[in-house]
């Protein structure tokens, strides 16, 4: 630990304030010539249950400053995890940031956004100024809370909160059935037969877990491709096969928060997350139309210290909902690309044939 003392260096503060998590909110109000305002804050904060009251500050030079300090309400719009977008929106100072954005007016006709994980209409009760920024006090006087996942952010960037355990209320918020543990089992023991159908290759289980994708039975092959396939791995969404099998195959609102974590991760030098963004569309695109995903290694990985190709297939309930990932992975001198080689087909034929037997 590195101890400091004032006067800070302000990136260092920005730092060690930026170690404290938070959720991501949108700040709206209306000004006195009715025009709709909003800004993305994450200095939100509960105050007191009774009153109920809530804080957020507003830095002293926001182009917005004036409108908020002169209205009498303003509402607290906590974001969901898929609302990124509309975090970016908010963040940048220009005319109209509403235009485009779907919403409705609550009390006092200040803008409510949609889909977001909850909100908060207040009474503007104090406004104290503190250093550079203002520091609000609101009333709450109505509020109101879906389902949705709350964004977070931390260190400048966004985050996924995910629960430490694999709670119920993750898949009921996301509409996804815990798979169960005995078609994991049953999964499980066929795959030694269909690894021998496959040419020996190494193959790996996977279901999507509360971190992503996550490996829980491997098929170890005679000529391995990585001493580091251990049950728990979590693979990354958009750039694993197994990843992209989920992404294409799970409800979006399950991955979407997953997947924009990666791509922001990934970066390759050169690209930008737009296009980054773009081509992995383009793969999941791909992804449904073959009805399985590929990874073409190209070059040694982290996980593979040589090229690996790898192919991953879904094993699905009976109503088509996406359960388990089959994945299969081999040197690239060993397994041909191609979508339309003997071994996809094999494997997609495998999963069905897996598929079938769970539905037995
Ligand atoms: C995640 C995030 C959190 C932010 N939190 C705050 C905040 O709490 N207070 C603030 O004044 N600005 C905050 N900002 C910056 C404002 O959103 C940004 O300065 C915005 O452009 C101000 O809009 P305006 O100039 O149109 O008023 C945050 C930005 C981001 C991306």
């Amino acid at each position: 630990m590195t101890i400091s003392t004032a006067p800070f260096d302000a990136r260092q503060l920005r730092d060690v304030f930026g170690t404290f998590v938070t959720g991501v909110t949108v700040v709206t109000t209306r000004d006195a010539a009715g025009v709709a305002q909003g800004v993305t804050a994450n200095s939100f904060n509960t105050v007191s249950l009774e009153p109920p009251l809530v804080l957020w500050s507003q830095a002293l030079t926001a182009k917005s400053f004036a409108p908020f300090r002169d209205s009498p309400r303003f509402t607290v719009n906590i974001l969901a995890d898929d609302q990124i977008g509309i975090s970016n929106n908010f963040a940048r100072s220009r005319e109209d940031k509403f235009e485009g954005i779907p919403h409705h007016n609550g009390l006092g006709n200040v803008p409510i956004l949609d889909g977001v994980a909850a909100y908060l209409e207040c009474v503007q009760v104090a406004a104290y100024p503190s250093g550079d920024h203002m520091l609000y006090i609101g009333r709450v006087e109505r509020m109101a809370q879906g389902n949705r996942r709350p964004l977070a952010f931390s260190a400048g960037r966004y985050m996924v909160a995910h629960s430490c355990d694999l709670e119920a209320s993750y898949y009921q918020a996301n509409a996804l059935e815990p798979v169960p543990l005995s078609a994991i089992r049953r999964v499980s023991a066929a795959l030694p037969a269909v690894a021998e159908q496959l040419g020996g290759h190494t193959l790996c289980l996977s279901v999507w877990g509360n971190h992503g994708p996550t490996a829980v039975h491997w098929e170890p092959s005679s000529q391995p491709v990585s001493d580091q396939l251990f049950s728990g791995l979590v693979m990354p969404v958009t750039r694993s096969a197994t990843g992209l099998a989920f992404a294409a195959f799970l409800p979006e609102a399950v991955t979407q928060a997953f997947i924009e974590e990666d791509l922001r991760q990934s970066s390759v030098p050169g690209e930008d997350l737009a296009s980054r963004r773009q081509r992995f569309t383009e793969a999941l695109a791909e992804v449904r139309e073959q009805g399985l995903a590929r990874m073409v290694g190209t070059t040694p990985s982290l996980l593979h210290k040589v090229p690996v190709h790898t192919f991953s297939a879904p094993i699905v309930a009976p109503d088509g909902g996406m359960l388990m990932a089959l994945t299969l992975a081999a040197s690239a001198t060993r397994l041909d690309a191609d979508w339309h080689g003997q071994l996809p087909g094999a494997l997609l034929a495998a999963a069905d044939t897996l598929s079938a037997q769970l539905q037995a």
